[in-house]
């Protein structure tokens, strides 16, 4: 790869706050993000008062981190506001979730170009830039505003919506536009790639052309399908000696013999979690042979708590969650474990190999890396089971996982069942179809991808 990269997002996995929980996107990009690349975006800090345009600059390991700072107003209405009251549910579909105001909107607009303001002073004319989610869709578009002619490359961790949803943005028509300003835009799947060329072509008049490129105002987007990925090999071994360690040792001492079924989420509206309970308590109803034989763990780390649904959801999961236990507890036994504290990583990796079963049913998801973390922690010689929402990216790979409509409980019911009762040839046979997927589509190979596909294009238009 020629030139320096520089990647771009909301969140930036500071230097002193990596280690074991580091996310998705800093495992993934780990192996691009060599020394000399530059990560740029939010401190994660709040200001009492608006923050200074210039980044402040930390490094490590060669990697060099700059950051702002945003003010508690800016905070308000640009992430909890128009990221996470508008975009995120209107990306998930959840159209009656969308709260638009055009404060918050404009608050938007205007992170966005702080972010640019502070950024095009760092970068160099040959520097890649890759930006990511949503949060960010007019940065490209503020970056050209300021003469910044670099490749700059776009990708969506979250779905993409066909123009029936999109045009229920206000604003619909200026968010598709800044996306153009990208020379590549990326998404985790077809369905998603299709809905945004549908959604330029029906909102913004522009014909794809036969490369899945849109032109608008001279400058040509690519768009690419590039899902992502985990490290395979390095997860695989990270369960493995997570499972001898001391924490796991806990874990299954405490299940005295019984199954574990898995679920590890942030705490969201998006991820199924009252359907999942629901169908779990499901199981219990109609197949009274799993009483005593399985302990369902529920991982929901909390999140974004400044918006009013993820409270509301909050309690109604401490609700089912204290009915389902009344309910169906012995006094030896607690069908279900719920908590809403996270685990490192590297604790959840050998749980996972624990569990019989990893329940992954999200409403929608963009791709889901639970799934595929889930699939590479597993025993190859005895391998739990995976249940997986339709509408999770990972499903358009992950076809050998029981793939369950997640508004459904009876059939989350249904394939809890299955799983646990499902015989070792069978295991085995779809373990290693969902394996060959997982060390194949690896977070190397979804940035190797990405940033070819950017290299490729023409740059400056
Ligand atoms: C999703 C989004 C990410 C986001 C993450 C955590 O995975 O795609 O962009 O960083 O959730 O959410 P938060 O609001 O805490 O950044």
């Amino acid at each position: 790869m020629s030139g320096r990269l520089v990647v771009v997002s909301n969140r930036v996995p500071l230097p002193n706050e990596r280690g074991p929980r580091a996310g998705g996107l800093a495992v993934a990009l780990a192996d691009a993000l060599g020394p000399g690349s530059l990560w740029f975006g939010w401190s994660g800090r709040r200001t009492a008062r608006a923050g200074a345009t210039s980044a402040t600059l930390a490094e490590s390991d060669g990697i060099a981190y700059a950051t702002i700072d945003l003010s508690e107003t800016e905070y308000r209405l640009f992430y909890a506001g128009f990221s996470n009251r508008v975009l995120w549910p209107l990306l998930h579909f959840r159209l009656g979730l969308v709260q638009y105001r055009s404060d918050e909107y404009h608050a938007y607009r205007v992170v966005n170009r702080r972010f640019a303001e502070a950024l095009a002073p760092l970068l160099r004319p040959d520097d890649l830039v890759w930006v990511h989610d949503y949060h960010l869709f007019p940065l490209g578009e503020e970056l050209r505003a300021r003469g910044i002619g670099n490749r700059i490359g776009f990708f969506l961790h979250t779905p993409f919506v066909p123009p029936e949803v999109l045009r229920a943005l206000p604003r619909a028509e200026q968010i598709l536009a800044s996306l153009c300003a990208y020379d590549v835009v990326g998404f985790h799947t077809e369905q998603f790639r299709a809905g945004f060329l549908r959604s330029t072509h029906e909102i913004l008049g522009l014909t794809p052309d036969e490369g899945g490129g849109v032109t608008m105002g001279g400058r040509r987007a690519q768009t690419i399908v590039d899902p992502i990925g985990i490290d395979a090999e390095g997860f695989a071994a990270a369960a493995e000696q997570s499972w001898r360690g001391s924490e796991v040792r806990r874990l299954r001492a405490s299940l005295a013999g019984r199954a574990l079924a898995i679920g590890v989420d942030r705490l969201d509206y998006s991820k199924g979690l009252v359907q999942r309970l629901d169908g779990f308590a499901r199981l219990l109803a109609r197949y009274p042979e799993h009483h005593q034989r399985v302990s369902f763990l529920q991982v929901a780390a909390r999140s974004r708590e400044d918006v009013s649904e993820y409270q509301d959801l909050r309690i109604e999961l401490d609700r089912m969650v204290g009915d389902t236990i009344g309910q169906y507890s012995q006094f030896d036994w607690v069908p279900v474990r719920y908590m809403t504290r996270p685990l490192r990583r590297g604790t959840l990796a050998g749980f996972y190999r624990a569990a019989a079963m990893g329940v992954v049913t999200p409403l929608r998801d963009g791709m889901n890396l639970v799934a595929k973390e889930y699939v590479a922690a597993q025993n190859p010689e005895d391998p739990g089971v995976l249940i997986l929402s339709r509408f999770a990216g990972a499903a358009a790979e992950l076809t050998e996982a029981l793939i369950v409509n997640p508004y459904d409980p009876e059939e989350i019911a249904d394939a809890m069942h299955s799983a646990l009762t499902m015989r070792l040839e069978e295991r085995q046979a779809r373990h290693r179809a969902l394996r060959e997927q997982v060390w194949t589509g690896t977070a190397r190979r979804f940035s190797e991808r990405f940033l070819a596909a950017l290299q490729a294009t023409d740059g400056s238009a």
